[in-house]
């Protein structure tokens, strides 16, 4: 007997598929698959899509928006200070319960994969003990890797190198870094080496916030992609932000993306947030500030979307929506083709789970039956509505439901139901 049966679904590539979980795992995926199960969803030719991923968050900092103070320049140096004013008053149980609240949201949107930044410039490292063990009680449903993030710089602050080790020790999993806001240019360089000698030396994925300004000449990006190649670590190293790329002169960046490209490194852009943190020094013409997606993606460089932050000293909205994300990366980076927006949809799920370096994902048999299904019929139709998820499906069971959204009119006595959708 199987635990679970989609019927009637229609995949991002068109197919239209049920599919059949057992003991976690998808038994099964294809037109008309038999079998009694235990429960049976009909998707009514609906998307299914493996989960949501969010590629770049801070958990240890959502859902304080307004503690102790709202940033009123908007700009990311206020944010970071406000984040410093906060830190001192923070408690391992208010980050977990903030976390925990967020994961929920997350789960009703279908983000069931998280890749978040924790802040170890902190001598008593709260927060680091508070989200390894919301990792742990969140595993039922959400994967949740956790990077060390040296937000008060790692040469800069004298004791970020032997917290990030000692939180490393601890268990997180992820090497991260800040070069551009050390001291120096230098600095900046000599930090991405330090932090990648360390990444090298204990088998770890890395994900820097890099070059995360509107400076054409913030080029960490450069040594990140050469300590990738010198120490033979493409397909495990991630460049987050990558903001000044968007500055930077263009005979430079012909050189510097096949260079990444060379090196393996991938790209992970955070759309909601550069579109409002970034340009904030311009009068007019005002910089959008996100990186290049649609030319790095043109040279085969692997590019992943991030929500970032939701309710925090940096970013007062969002309901941790990576449809969303997806839908303002589109705008921002006038990325309209067809083949453009369905580009961002795998941003958000396939391309994000092969830069998170996630096994067991995706819809085929003998992954975890991990799946969404979504009131859209494709996935261009999904960034354009952000439409209700109608199942979200975790090893093989129905964690969250949503009814289908539908407006009744009433127009002079003739009834119309209106959901936005248009089936291709
Ligand atoms: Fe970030």
């Amino acid at each position: 007997m199987l635990d679970l049966i989609l019927r009637d679904a229609v995949t991002a590539d068109g197919a239209r598929v049920d599919i059949a979980c057992k003991d976690g795992r998808i038994a099964e995926i294809g037109p008309n698959v038999e079998g009694e199960a235990k429960q049976t969803i009909e998707a009514g030719g609906y998307l299914v899509t493996p989960p949501f991923i969010d590629s770049h968050f801070h958990m240890d900092a959502t859902l304080s928006f307004g503690l102790p103070r709202v940033n009123e320049s908007g700009t990311l140096l206020e944010g970071i200070a406000l984040w410093g004013e906060l830190k001192p008053q923070l408690t391992v149980e208010a980050i977990k319960e903030r976390a925990h609240a967020l994961c929920r949201w997350s789960i009703a949107k279908g983000t069931l994969a998280i890749r978040s930044h924790v802040d170890i410039c902190d001598p008593r490292l709260l927060a680091v003990d508070a989200l390894l063990e919301v990792r742990e009680e969140i595993k039922p449903y959400i994967d949740l890797q956790l990077v060390a993030f040296p937000q008060d710089g790692y040469l800069r602050d004298l004791d970020a190198g032997e917290q990030l080790k000692r939180a490393l020790d601890k268990g997180v999993d992820v090497v991260g870094g800040i070069p551009h806001f050390e001291r120096t240019m230098e600095d900046g360089a000599k930090s991405v080496r330090a932090l990648m000698a360390v990444a090298a030396e204990r088998g770890l994925l890395v994900d820097m916030h890099c070059d995360e300004t509107d400076d054409p000449t913030s080029r960490h990006i450069e040594t990140l992609n050469a300590e990738t190649l010198r120490h033979g670590m493409g397909g495990r190293v991630a460049g987050s932000h990558l903001t000044s790329m968007h500055s930077m002169d263009n005979y430079y960046v012909s050189k510097l993306l096949p260079l990444m490209a060379e090196a393996g490194v991938a790209a992970v852009s955070n759309p909601l947030i550069n579109i409002t943190i970034q340009g904030r020094h311009d009068t007019y013409p005002k910089r959008r500030g996100m990186t290049r997606i649609r030319e790095m993606l043109a040279h085969g460089i692997p590019v992943a979307l991030g929500h970032d932050c939701v309710m925090d000293p940096w970013y007062s909205l969002g309901s941790h929506d990576m449809l969303e994300v997806a839908h303002m990366a589109v705008h921002v980076g006038q990325m309209t083709g067809m083949d453009e927006m369905r580009a961002m949809f795998d941003a958000v799920t396939t391309e994000a789970a092969a830069i998170l370096n996630l096994e067991d994902y995706g819809l085929a048999v003998g992954k975890q039956a991990d799946f969404v299904v979504l009131q859209a019929h494709n996935p261009v139709e999904a960034i354009r509505l952000r439409p209700a998820r109608l199942y979200v499906v975790r090893r093989g069971k129905v964690i969250a439901q949503t009814p289908p959204v539908a407006s009744q009119l009433d127009l002079d006595g003739e009834r119309h139901s209106v959901d936005f959708t248009r089936p291709a």
